[in-house]
């Protein structure tokens, strides 16, 4: 894994998009692999800054998301879909129809799964993943005890990472109990993964990435058997950090 120190959290914001134009750029084609949350707002501004000036275009780019909230239609502004029209999709030239989010609100949760995992595998797989990690080690919402082999699968989603995401709804009684995301096993078929970890609250989380084992209850863990993975963190996560690489 190679580590990329950043100043702070623009830098890093700034990095990985420069990152991604770059891919963009040389293969138009990109299957990208997506994250919401709080860590990538700053790339996807980033990039819908880098499209207006510059004209990177994303029509022949594919994106597939990590993750959804299970009970949320794309339209409830909470969901992972509306995040990602909002934050960057409506602001670029992609083809949502080239835009794939898994439905937590399909009739068949278990088929969604299969189909969406079915989706990826049709599309020749992804070629650049970008993730960011919950203070516990989550990769999507694979929360920690997750088997290293799971594919697309309904998760019931932990206290901590619900009180984490509270922030987005009105009241922690709000967030929904159950998410899709893709496995352990789907993330690591990407051919690339950009990880992005910002803030002093995921420098134990970096530390544990950096010098601990690789074990399934810590789930970034497993990024360490990955060929190709580089990790941007900025100074404030990387602060306390006993070891530097
Ligand atoms: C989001 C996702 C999650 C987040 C993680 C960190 O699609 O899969 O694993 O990347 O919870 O969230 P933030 O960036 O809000 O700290």
């Amino acid at each position: 894994m190679k580590v990329i120190e950043a100043k702070d959290y623009q830098d890093m914001s700034k990095l990985a998009a420069d990152y991604i134009i770059r891919k963009v750029s040389h293969s138009p084609k990109i299957k990208l692999g997506l994250a919401t949350g709080g860590t990538p707002l700053g790339i996807y501004a980033n990039l819908i800054a880098d499209h207006q000036k510059n004209g990177t275009s994303y029509q022949g780019v594919t994106t597939f998301n990590l993750d959804e909230y299970i009970g949320l239609s794309g339209t409830d502004p909470n969901s992972y879909r509306y995040y990602m029209n909002h934050n960057l999709f409506d602001h670029i030239d992609v083809q949502k129809q080239n835009t794939f989010v898994p439905r937590g609100n399909a009739d068949d949760i278990e088929k969604e799964c299969i189909d969406y995992e079915k989706l990826i595998k049709n599309h020749g797989g992804i070629d650049l993943q970008i993730l960011g990690i919950g203070s516990n080690g989550h990769i999507g919402f694979n929360e920690p005890g997750t088997s290293f082999d799971t594919e697309t699968h309904v998760v019931q989603l932990t206290a901590s990472t619900r009180q984490a995401n509270a922030r987005y709804f009105n009241s922690l009684e709000e967030v929904p109990t159950k998410a899709i995301t893709m496995g352990i096993a789907s993330i690591m078929r990407s051919k690339e993964i950009l990880l992005l970890i910002s803030g002093e609250k995921k420098t134990e989380a970096l530390n544990r990435l950096l010098s601990g084992n690789v074990d399934e209850n810590f789930p970034a863990s497993v990024l360490k058997r990955h060929p190709y993975v580089t990790i941007i963190a900025d100074k404030a996560a990387i602060a306390d950090l006993k070891v530097n690489s």
